[in-house]
């Protein structure tokens, strides 16, 4: 099994026991009722994006155990530590463990792929694709294999390819592999829309296809407002020689992650709405194996050196 430089093998671990003898593995006192369905959720990559995600699983009580991992370990049982004080408050607790051993995501019904690196100031989304891929590709493999009717769901960087390299590495169907896409994308797009023609966004609806982030597509033809197509109260909102400037849009859906970086050095919060909408919780509420509703379409360009995967 390859590892990237800088992993370190109790990750990659590939001992078959789940009580684990890591030492930093971090166990709740809280435990779930043997009558209530076991529904678990893990999480590798305990960074900004992963952490969002867990409080939002746990607030919206989508699982019954959450399995946090990180390389870090003294981060990931800091985190884990962290959101078992939480849960005296919580409606319902939830088992929060953990560690830097991957075979505690044993039996998972999905596991959230947030590790790897993120973009710095002025790198594209393309630039992380050598270093997560090398770095992702045995994860993927131990997650398969640990629970092997899992949902994979992909949010780390370049998405799109991330997502075909699970899907190729997990040996999966198509059907329980899913990326978030360009699914923030048009979150933002229905945003700046919303914004501009002062609407609630819910009533904003609006799509972009292509890849996440630079090579994104807005579909302007397909924008909808209360009900009403754009293009019949602009016709030529979207063009390049649109007299009311709707294509500026265009530009600032791709520029939003680069100015937020620069600001406060990643994003973070929407990656729990789409992962959420997009396959935890039909899989867990719902109790429906395939993956949900509202999934976008987005495309990429694999290169030919993940032949080597
Ligand atoms: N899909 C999207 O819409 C979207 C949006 C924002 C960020 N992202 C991506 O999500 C990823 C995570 O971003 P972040 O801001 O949380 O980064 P982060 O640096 O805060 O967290 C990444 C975590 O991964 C861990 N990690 C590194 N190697 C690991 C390994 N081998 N095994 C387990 N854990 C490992 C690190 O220790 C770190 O805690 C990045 O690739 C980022 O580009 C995707």
């Amino acid at each position: 099994m390859s590892a990237a430089a800088g992993v370190t093998t109790p990750l990659m671990s590939t001992t078959a026991d789940t009580k684990s003898t890591d030492p930093f593995v971090a166990h709740s006192h809280v435990q779930s009722s043997k009558h209530e369905q076991h529904r678990k959720v893990s999480i590798v990559g305990a960074g900004a994006v992963g952490m969002a995600i867990a409080v939002s699983i746990i607030n919206q009580n989508l699982c019954s155990e959450l399995t946090l991992i990180d390389i870090d370990t003294k981060k990931v049982s800091a985190e884990i530590l962290d959101l078992q004080h939480g849960m005296g408050a919580a409606k319902m607790p939830v088992v929060v463990n953990g560690g830097s051993d991957i075979t505690l995501t044993r039996h998972s019904n999905v596991c959230i792929v947030a590790a790897g690196v993120r973009q710095r100031v002025g790198e594209s989304r393309r630039d992380l694709l050598n270093r997560n891929a090398e770095l992702l590709a045995p994860i993927i493999r131990e997650l398969a294999r640990l629970s092997p009717k899992t949902i994979l769901l992909m949010v780390s960087n370049p998405v799109d390819v991330m997502t075909y390299l699970a899907w190729k590495v997990s040996g999966f169907p198509a059907s329980r592999v899913v990326g978030s896409g360009t699914t923030l994308d048009s979150s933002r797009f229905r945003n700046l829309l919303s914004k501009r023609l002062n609407v609630p966004v819910t009533s904003a609806h609006a799509y972009v296809i292509g890849e996440h982030g630079d090579m994104s597509v807005p579909v302007w033809s397909s924008v909808n407002v209360f009900g009403t197509q754009l293009r019949y109260l602009y016709p030529k909102a979207g063009t390049p020689n649109d007299p009311d400037r709707f294509n500026e849009i265009s530009g600032q859906i791709v520029r939003s992650a680069a100015d937020l970086i620069a600001a406060k050095g990643y994003t973070s919060w929407y990656e729990v709405t789409s992962c959420l909408a997009l396959c935890v919780t039909p899989r867990l509420r719902l109790n429906d194996d395939s993956c949900g509703g509202g999934v976008g379409v987005s495309v990429c360009v694999v290169p030919r050196s993940f032949e080597r995967f």
